[in-house]
C-alpha cells in the first residue's frame, strides 16, 4: 500500500465536544482505483477532495454504493472494529447488484486496519462516541453511454460520531410510497436508495413526523423498514422484526441485536409484521415499543407512529423496561469492550 500522510493535522483545531454527526473527517482517506479490469495499489493519504467531471457516470447514472461501521475505543485505549468483514461481504453483495467490480478482502480490510491506526489519535474514546466509517465505490468514469462504467474508486473515509438521534422520534408509516420493489435494489446499500427516500421522508416532516416506516411496495400491508434502519416492535413480551429479502437490507445491528436477543433468552420472532397487527395491538394496549436500528445511530426509539390520519402515542417506558434500551446497552458494551465478547464481533 502507498502511505502519504499529511504533514498538518487537523485534530488540534478539532472542537471533539461540540461537533456532529457526519460533519468533520479525519485526517487521512484510503482509496484503490478499478481501471483495465483490475484493482490497483491501494493508497493512504491526506483527507481531501478529489476531481471529476460532470459527466462522471456516478452523477449521471448513480453506480455507488457504500457501508456504515463503526471503530471504537475502550479506557485502555485499545481500538476496535464491529463486525468489519460483514461490511465487507455487504458492500460486495451491493457492488455485484449495482454491476460494479467486487472489492478484494485484503483492500478493504488492510485499508481500514491502516486507516485505524495512521489516525487513531482521531477514533473518539467515552459514552456514544465512536468513528464512523464509511467505505463506498463508484463509478470515475467519464462518459455519457447508459451501460456499465470501466473505471471505479474504492475510498473510505471517516468520521468522529456521537449518537445520531438523540431524542425519541415519531415516524409516519407509509401507504404510498417504498423504499425498494421486488427485483429491485432495496436489500443494497446503493446511494440511490437513499436518494429516493429523501422526498417521502421530507413529505413525512411536513406532516410533523421524523421519519418514514417503509411499508411493502405491493400492498403497504407489512413493515420493512424505518428511515434508514431495520425495524423492531415488541407485543407484549415479544419483540417482531421482519425477515431480510431482496427488498430489505441485512443489517448488521439488526442481526445483533437479534442473536443478543436470544442470548438474552427474550421471545423474538423473524416473521412478517403487518400494519394491521401493530395498530390492533396499540388498540388493545399490548403494543410496547418500536425502535429502530443500524450502524449509525445503534437504537432510535420511537416515542409515536402515524398511519393515515392518525398519530399515536407509544408507552413511555423506564430504560430498565424497554427491551430496545436493554439491547442497546448490551450491544454498546460488547463494542466499547465494557463485556465480554461471546460472539466473536470485535476485532
Ligand atoms: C448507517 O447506519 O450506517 C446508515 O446507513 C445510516 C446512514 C445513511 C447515515
Amino acid at each position: 500500500m502507498i502511505i502519504q500522510k499529511t504533514s498538518s493535522s487537523r485534530l488540534e483545531s478539532f472542537d471533539q465536544e461540540n461537533y456532529s454527526f457526519g460533519d468533520h473527517f479525519i485526517d487521512h482517506m484510503i482509496i484503490c482505483e478499478y481501471d483495465n479490469g483490475k484493482w490497483g495499489e491501494a493508497k493512504l493519504m491526506p483527507y481531501g477532495p478529489l476531481s471529476f467531471s460532470p459527466a462522471n457516470m456516478t452523477f449521471n447514472y448513480g453506480q455507488a454504493c457504500f457501508e456504515g461501521m463503526k471503530a471504537y475505543k475502550d479506557k485502555d485505549g485499545q481500538v476496535f472494529l464491529f463486525r468489519p468483514r460483514k461490511n465487507f461481504e455487504r458492500i460486495n453483495k451491493s457492488a455485484k447488484r449495482l454491476a460494479m467490480p467486487e472489492v478484494p478482502e485484503e483492500v478493504f480490510m488492510k485499508g481500514l486496519k491502516v486507516l485505524m491506526d495512521v489516525d487513531r489519535a482521531w477514533i473518539p474514546y467515552g459514552e456514544g462516541r465512536s468513528l464512523y466509517i464509511r467505505p463506498l465505490i463508484f463509478a470515475t468514469e467519464e462518459g455519457l453511454k447508459a451501460r456499465v462504467a470501466h473505471k471505479y474508486m474504492f475510498a473510505i473515509v471517516a468520521s468522529p460520531a456521537k449518537s445520531y438521534y438523540t431524542a425519541p422520534v415519531s415516524v409516519k408509516i407509509s401507504d404510498y410510497y417504498s423504499r425498494s420493489a421486488s427485483g429491485g435494489v432495496g436489500f443494497a446499500k446503493a446511494a440511490g436508495n437513499y436518494a429516493a427516500a429523501f422526498y417521502p421522508t421530507q413529505m413525512a416532516i411536513e406532516e410533523g413526523y421524523d421519519q418514514i416506516i417503509w411499508t411493502d411496495d405491493a400492498t403497504h400491508e407489512y413493515f420493512e423498514e424505518s428511515g434508514t434502519m431495520n425495524v423492531f416492535v415488541r407485543i407484549n413480551d415479544t419483540i417482531y422484526t421482519p425477515p431480510t429479502s431482496e427488498k430489505i437490507l441485512d443489517g448488521i445491528t439488526r442481526d445483533s441485536f437479534i442473536q443478543l436477543a436470544k442470548h438474552k433468552g427474550l421471545d423474538i420472532r423473524v416473521e412478517p409484521v403487518a400494519v394491521k397487527t401493530v395498530l390492533e395491538a396499540q388498540k388493545n394496549g399490548t403494543l410496547k415499543e418500536i425502535w429502530g436500528v443500524g450502524t449509525a445511530v445503534v437504537t432510535s426509539v420511537f416515542k409515536a407512529f402515524g398511519y393515515k390520519d392518525q398519530r399515536f402515542e407509544l408507552p413511555v417506558l423506564a430504560d430498565e423496561d424497554s427491551y430496545a434500551l436493554t439491547l442497546k446497552k448490551a450491544l454498546v458494551d460488547i463494542q466499547t469492550n465494557q463485556a465480554e465478547d461471546p460472539f466473536g464481533w470485535r476485532e
